[in-house]
């Protein structure tokens, strides 16, 4: 496994290694890698010669007051994970190496990026089309690979890809959860013991509004009340920022009839200081 922290000779490589025949998977992280992100690299190995992953803890997309010191920063740890799991090149760069001085060049997904998690973290999504879109021109891969977790930002990168013309295809992988059902993310670790306790409650809910609407529930708001008190009843969560049902295609709000057969079931909590989300996708009747 050979790590590269220069963009150009990231760029030759991929060159070299696609004129040699192969193909090329991404996996772009923030590092703190988890049984998650080790899901995408074992999917990219079955659909592709040569595997790539980045870790950079991206700066642009975290908001003022937000955890970009504290985020969990593993990187030994992490190699040792990536070459076990048979990653050929690990992209790492240094901040001032991925954004110079003066940079000033955004890539805004207009509307994807405002809703949902975009109330409380207005320039998140912002961040992330930049630097993924970075991510694909210095590692130009086949295909690049992400979570389902962050379904919203999945969306917003399908449309990035398909608006912008870029030559990659987007696939994902399912969310990978704890024995209890929390879904697995680098801010778990935030968690106080009573708090990690209570979590779990956001996929019990999730799965209990799939449940009523499998049953024939089409009154969204009731649902969606009942869900936060569900949710609100663990003392340590404190505050419900959304209990959503949208299109899992444009991510609209879902009235019924909905217009697509699939829609996501979205949330996102705040324990004490630290914010999780989670979703799930299910198949409605028209
Ligand atoms: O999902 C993440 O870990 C990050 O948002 C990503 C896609 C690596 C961009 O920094």
């Amino acid at each position: 496994m050979k790590v590269i922290k220069n963009k150009s000779e990231c760029r030759k490589i991929v060159e070299t290694l696609k004129s040699g025949g192969n193909t090329v998977g991404l996996v772009p992280t923030m590092g703190s890698l988890h049984e998650g992100h080790i899901a995408l690299i074992r999917m990219a190995r079955k659909e592709c010669s040569r595997i790539f992953i980045s870790i950079f803890v991206n700066p642009s997309q975290f908001g003022p007051g937000e955890d970009y010191v504290k985020y969990p920063r593993e990187t030994k740890k992490d190699l040792g994970l990536a070459e076990s799991e048979g990653v050929d090149f690990v992209f790492l760069p240094p901040v001032s190496g991925m954004y110079g001085n003066n940079h000033r060049t955004f890539v805004e997904v207009e509307g994807l990026g405002k809703i949902m998690c975009g109330v409380s973290r207005p320039t998140h999504f912002r961040g992330v089309a930049t630097v993924v879109l970075k991510l694909f021109n210095i590692i130009p891969a086949h295909r690049a690979y992400f979570g389902e977790k962050d379904y919203q930002q999945l969306v917003i990168i399908k449309k990035m890809v398909k608006d912008l013309d870029i030559d990659i295809k987007i696939t994902s992988s399912p969310t990978i959860r704890e024995s209890d059902g929390l879904a697995m993310s680098s801010r778990n670790r935030y968690l106080t013991q009573e708090q990690r306790k209570e979590a779990v409650i956001i996929y019990k809910t999730l799965k209990w509004a799939r449940r009523e609407i499998k049953s024939g529930e089409k009154d969204l708001k009731k649902l969606r009340a009942v869900a936060e008190l569900k949710i609100l009843e663990n003392r340590n969560i404190g505050t419900v920022e959304y209990f959503d049902f949208r299109d899992a295609y444009t991510l609209e709000e879902v009235s019924f009839p909905p217009v697509h057969r699939k829609m996501l079931i979205a949330a996102a909590v705040r324990a004490g200081t630290t914010r999780l989300i989670d979703n799930i996708v299910i198949n409605v009747k028209k």
